[in-house]
């Protein structure tokens, strides 16, 4: 709160008027807090410190005066600017937001958007991008900077006069200024669909990159339904992937009410009903509520799948809208003579540089699993594991562009060295195999 009054004092009355400005049609989405910043200096005029009829009558040209800056702007770009790429003061969801808000109030948009951080930038550029007439525009621009260029300060003027030691409940008051501020503004996009599902799927994707992920390979086992029910019930953690033999798929998700559920292959076709003996598809696979999917892990590798193969899994299961878990990793014989970083750039690159990632890496999983790892009881050390992790995250950043991959370790894992992997903030999670037939071990952990 003081910090706000320390602001309006150092920039003052001219400050005041820039911001205003700026926030009013010029700096596309920046969020200026412009009806705190006013309220709160009609409260310092209340107090002698300012002149509150200096403050309303700057305020309200520089009100004006911004929005028909941003209105000449948008009748020089037209309908242009719907093509701009997004930015630190540009974002399109604002100019869409703002679009629908036109296509709901028409003009008076000009008055009520002024009341709405965020949409209040982008109003009156549209207004130029849509060429409202010149007329319609300046009085109503006129209306809504009268009413929110002296509306404000005046709130703030009166409060400060009328309600005895005032200053001390300021802070809550700027507080619920700010909220009924930006009030309309998340009305109006949760009112739309579409706005909620993304807000959804940003809050998921948030969610998924801080939870750790630990993914339970069974592999070939067990031999029964009723031992693999039993094993999906003690299975399933929150974080957990379930990935169990295809056989069991179906039933297993029936059992799970916290972990998702995972496939340990897939076909690299993608032919509805063809004629592939033996095979599972992609789309069967997402009929059956499966999410994750293995793709190029070093046992199936050793049965002869090539990168090329690989690559055209992970396309197929990108395309489906699956996850894939891409398996990546050296044999001992390579550790052993310092080519283990080599192996596994070749890896990534032969499998990613060809897939079509753009608009799906964030969904990209991979596992960093050294073969000599894998099923012997000898981890890597979570130093070395660490290592490799940022060498992998690197050259998915640096050569192939793509951020935000999540990459686990697999090999050994087990309740007991499990910590000392998840310990670093960029091992993203597991992948175990033999110990997660028993996982009643990780309970504690998790
Ligand atoms: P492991 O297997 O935990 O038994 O070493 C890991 C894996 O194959 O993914």
């Amino acid at each position: 709160m003081l910090d706000i009054i320390s602001f309006i004092q150092t920039i003052g009355y001219v400050g005041i008027f820039l911001v205003v400005f700026v926030e009013s049609g010029v700096i596309f989405g920046f969020f200026f807090p412009g009806d705190s910043l006013l309220f709160t200096a009609g409260f310092l005029a209340s107090q002698g410190l300012m002149n509150i009829w200096v403050l309303i009558c700057g305020t309200v040209v520089a009100a004006v005066l911004g929005v028909s800056v941003g209105y000449a702007f948008g009748l020089k770009v037209g309908p242009m600017i719907f093509k701009k790429e997004d930015s630190l003061f540009f974002h399109k969801d604002n100019l869409e937001h703002t679009k629908h808000f036109y296509d709901k109030y028409g003009k008076k948009a000009i008055i009520l958007a002024r009341f709405m951080p965020g949409v209040r930038t982008f109003a009156p550029i549209l207004a130029g991008v849509g060429k409202m007439d010149y007329r319609s525009f300046i009085s109503y621009n006129i209306i809504g900077g009268l009413l929110w260029g002296a509306g404000l300060p005046l709130a703030g003027y009166y409060l400060g006069n009328s309600i005895p030691n005032v200053d001390k409940y300021l802070l809550p008051i700027v507080l619920l200024i700010i909220f009924l501020s930006v009030l309309p503004t998340v009305v109006h996009i949760l009112s739309e669909k579409q706005s909620r599902d993304k807000i959804r799927n940003f809050a998921k994707q948030i969610m998924d990159k801080r939870v750790k992920l630990l993914a339970f390979n069974w592999k070939m086992n067990p031999e029964t339904l009723d031992e693999a029910l039993k094993l999906a019930k003690n299975s399933d953690f929150k974080n957990a992937v379930v990935i169990p033999p295809f056989i069991f798929i179906e039933e297993v998700s029936k059992i799970l009410k916290n972990a998702r559920l995972g496939a340990q292959n897939v076909s690299g076709k993608n032919s509805a009903g063809g004629a592939m003996t033996g095979e599972i598809s992609a789309a069967e696979l997402v009929n059956l509520g499966v999410k994750y999917v293995i793709v190029g892990h070093s046992e199936r590798r050793a049965m002869g799948e090539t990168d090329e193969l690989i690559s055209q899994k992970l396309q197929n299961v990108l395309d489906n809208n699956l996850i894939p878990i891409f398996c990546v990793g050296e044999s001992y014989g390579e550790r052993k003579v310092g080519k283990e970083k080599d192996v596994v750039e070749r890896q990534i690159h032969s499998a990613l540089s060809i897939l079509k990632l753009s608009a799906k890496n964030n969904q990209l999983i991979i596992a960093y699993e050294p073969v000599w790892a894998i099923g012997t009881g000898n981890n890597c050390s979570p130093e070395d594991a660490l290592k490799m992790i940022k060498f992998i995250k690197n050259i998915l950043n640096s050569t192939l562009s793509i951020s935000n991959v999540r990459v686990l370790y697999g090999g050994s894992v087990n309740p007991q060295n499990i910590k000392d992997f998840l310990k670093y903030k960029e091992i993203d999670g597991v992948l175990v195999g033999g110990a997660s037939l028993k996982p009643e071990g990780f309970y504690d952990i998790i």
